[in-house]
């Protein structure tokens, strides 16, 4: 057998259906592939195979209870969601799916699939018309938004003598879907893309700072896309209320400064994309303790300018990323004052957009952008940030396999 998951860790959450004992079998899949294999039974999955089943099939101690002490003391539930390649959810009955949607987490399988920013595959099984009822089409529609990965159903005949959709795919389908999802593959293959996203926040003084508009929206997409080509990604992130992008390693940060040593700490890289909207000024001196509005005099907020960090990484003779892309975005004129961006701060390429308020691009799901390059300038429709994200990936891939520096 072909090691294709060699040294790849999965971690099966085997949800309380029928279905569980064919999670068994999988189990057997996944290691005659070279993968490692630890469980998490649902109370439902322990109804219908036992844990020592489990156990003995993947040679790991299998999870069952949140509040075991003694397992939360050996490896406990943040690390159950963070020490692997990919969760494995099968069979996803539709009441672990709808948790999973909705975010519940009452027990260790729920808590641990809210808690974790791995790849996440269902393999969802369960009577054919709890799957045709619109609150499961409803889940299965919010899990893929969140970047959720499903095999199956099939059709045939199951449990209970009835026929139709809702028969979990054969563990050979899904040890294949593993193969695709963990086998590395893509345009950016083997490249270490480090991106910047969100606002940054410039602490006036304990409790205050300026911000902007900024979502992280753009950056996020950029990053999640770039994982997708096959990319290792660091994303380096102002504050933001969005989730961190599964299979991306990202680094919070909240000022200008904390960002540029994190992008620093981050390379070297083969492209550096530089989506946040950094703030141009710091107050110069933050105050360590809170401003008091006693007396008449209001407090001077005396700024200085940030560091540029697309224009310092740019710009730097040891560790500049062969493509380094910036972004700008303009309330008007924003070809011209991208083209001299370009210029000014050194990159290869400024992704272009109006951000005027009535675009309803900042904070929005869609955008309008211009690519500026030295050779011209390529306008693209208005599109979902997503798409801009995977055809700014796909650009920047052909760049890269056209022009390696
Ligand atoms: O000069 P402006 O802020 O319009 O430039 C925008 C581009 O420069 C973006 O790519 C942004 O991420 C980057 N930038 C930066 N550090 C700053 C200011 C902007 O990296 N301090």
């Amino acid at each position: 057998m072909n090691p294709s998951l060699q040294a790849k860790r999965i971690l099966l959450v085997i949800g309380g259906g029928i279905a569980a004992y064919k999670s068994l079998d999988l189990i057997r899949r996944l290691r005659e592939r070279g993968a490692t294999v630890r469980c998490i039974l649902t109370k439902g999955a322990g109804e219908f195979v036992t844990p020592l089943a489990a156990s003995a099939l993947s040679g790991q101690r299998s999870h069952t209870d949140l509040f075991d002490r003694e397992d939360e003391a050996d490896i406990g539930h943040i690390r159950l969601a963070r020490d692997a390649d990919l969760i494995v959810v099968a069979p996803a009955t539709a009441n672990l799916m709808a948790k999973m949607a909705g975010g519940h987490a009452d027990d260790l399988a729920s808590t641990v699939l809210l808690a974790t920013t791995l790849p996440i595959l269902i393999a969802p099984a369960m009577n054919v018309r709890m799957w045709l009822h619109p609150a499961t089409a409803r889940n299965l529609a919010a899990l893929t938004r969140d970047g959720v990965h499903s095999v199956g159903p099939n059709e045939g005949a199951m449990a209970e003598a009835e026929f139709g959709p809702g028969r979990m795919a054969e563990p050979l389908e899904i040890a294949a879907a593993v193969e695709r999802l963990l086998a590395p593959s893509g345009p950016l293959l083997g490249k270490h893309v480090v991106v910047t996203s969100g606002p940054t926040h410039e602490p006036i003084d304990p409790v205050r700072y300026i911000a902007n508009r900024s979502s992280g929206k753009q950056g996020h997409a950029i990053a999640a896309a770039a994982a997708a080509a096959g990319a290792r990604v660091t994303l380096v992130s102002g504050p933001v209320a969005l989730p961190d992008p599964p299979g991306v390693t990202t680094l919070h940060v909240e000022s200008a400064r904390e960002m540029l040593q994190a992008v620093e700490g981050a390379l070297p890289a083969d492209i550096g994309i530089f989506a946040a909207a950094v703030a141009d000024w710091r107050v110069a001196e933050a105050g360590t303790h809170k401003m008091k509005k006693d007396g008449n005099a209001l407090p001077p907020l005396a700024l200085v300018e940030n560091p540029d960090i697309l224009a310092t990484i740019a710009q730097s003779r040891e560790g500049r990323p062969p493509l380094v892309v910036g972004f700008a975005a303009e309330t008007r004129n924003v070809v011209e004052y991208a083209r001299r961006k370009l210029e000014k701060k050194g990159c290869d390429l400024i992704v272009a957009n109006d951000v005027s308020a009535e675009t309803g691009v900042m904070g929005g799901d869609s955008n309008t952008v211009h690519l500026v390059t030295r050779d011209g300038v390529d306008t693209w429709p208005t599109l979902s940030k997503a798409d801009v994200a995977r055809q700014l990936i796909a650009h920047l891939g052909t760049l890269m396999g056209a022009a390696p520096r």
